[in-house]
């Protein structure tokens, strides 16, 4: 009996797999745009597509993101300065890939750019604080996708979304969660919008990775800067040990939950852009697929209960 069971999920996994084998045709005159290629998955997966031979037009924030993917690339690569929430600069950039694609459309635009601070507890931040995060991971999103939808209808082609697993459950003070839940909500609608048109709408839901956005370095300077800007008064709240304290859970935690491996991620992203069945969802990680993904699925009481279990204790506790 078990043993049947065991032979059904073999042949359900070894259906999928070849399902999903298949790759759409002539790469070469597909063009793909890119953002966030400074570094992380945004700079693996324009190497990775520009290999594959895909046309990949690989924006990046800053110049030496620009610099350093031409050299390292084939001549089919382009590159371009995007800033997500300049109104300017995104269309300046779609009237540079229009230009490029011509007739054929634009395949794929992958929205990758995204960044991790400010973070903290919500009650040091102020709305500025949350503009800031939400104008480039929610905002830079729908205007870059906004800006080059009419060229991914005439292609019939894809727009790939790069969410998180924290746009499934909020642990995290602070905007990013709230980013990604936007990011998601309007992954939903679009698909929804776009299914007419041909146009496919696929969502990335990373776990932890070893990039800027869980860089400790990064993430503790942001914290103590937040920190000593807080009224004394909230400082006294949380006490002298809460910083310190905090600090060590993040330099314990995230290195070891980060999976170094970028590549698992990069790899679902080809997929979506390439695949002619790609996946409705990818959960790249495994503290995605056994913990996260699970724990968005337990009744608020259970998940609010394990998560609390783990939170630093304030001074003055009620
Ligand atoms: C990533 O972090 C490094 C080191 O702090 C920084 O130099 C680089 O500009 C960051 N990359 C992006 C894309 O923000
Ligand atoms: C667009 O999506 C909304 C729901 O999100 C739906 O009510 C509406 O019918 C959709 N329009 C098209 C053309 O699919
Ligand atoms: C995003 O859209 C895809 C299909 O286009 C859907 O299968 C997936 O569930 C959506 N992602 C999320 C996280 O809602």
């Amino acid at each position: 009996m078990y043993l049947y069971l065991l032979g059904l999920v073999v042949v359900y996994y070894l259906y999928r797999w070849l399902r999903e084998l298949p790759r759409v045709p002539d790469k070469g005159g597909k063009y793909v745009y890119i953002t966030g290629c400074d570094s992380g998955f945004g700079n693996l997966l324009a190497r990775h597509l520009d290999k594959q031979g895909f046309r990949v037009i690989a924006s990046c924030f800053s110049e030496k993101g620009e610099e350093d993917l031409r050299k390292s690339c084939s001549s089919n690569l382009l590159t371009t300065h995007l800033d997500v929430m300049s109104q300017d600069s995104v269309a300046k950039v779609a009237a540079m890939v229009k230009d490029k694609v011509g007739e054929r459309g634009l395949w794929a635009v992958v929205n990758n750019a995204g960044v991790s601070i400010p973070s903290a507890n919500c009650d040091w931040l102020t709305i500025d604080d949350y503009k800031s995060m939400l104008d480039v991971n929610l905002n830079g999103v729908i205007a870059v996708t906004l800006s080059v939808l009419p060229l991914i209808k005439k292609a019939r082609g894809r727009v790939v979304n790069v969410a998180s697993v924290f746009g499934r459950v909020s642990v995290t003070g602070g905007p990013y969660c709230v980013s990604k839940f936007g990011v998601e909500a309007f992954n939903d609608s679009l698909r929804l919008n776009m299914s007419q048109f041909g146009v496919k709408v696929l969502c990335i839901e990373p776990g932890f990775f070893k990039t800027n956005v869980t860089n400790c370095a990064i993430l503790t300077k942001n914290i103590q800067m937040l920190w000593d800007r807080l009224p004394q008064e909230v400082r006294d709240d949380y006490g002298p040990e809460y910083l310190p304290k905090t600090f060590e859970v993040l330099a314990k935690k995230v290195p070891m939950l980060s999976d170094g491996d970028l590549m698992k991620v990069v790899s679902c992203m080809e997929h979506a852009v390439s695949a002619v069945r790609p996946r409705t969802r990818y959960s790249p990680g495994w503290d995605a697929k056994l913990f996260w993904l699970p724990m968005s699925y337990m009744p608020t009481c259970i998940a609010d209960y394990i998560f609390l279990k783990q939170a630093i204790p304030i001074a003055k506790k009620i």
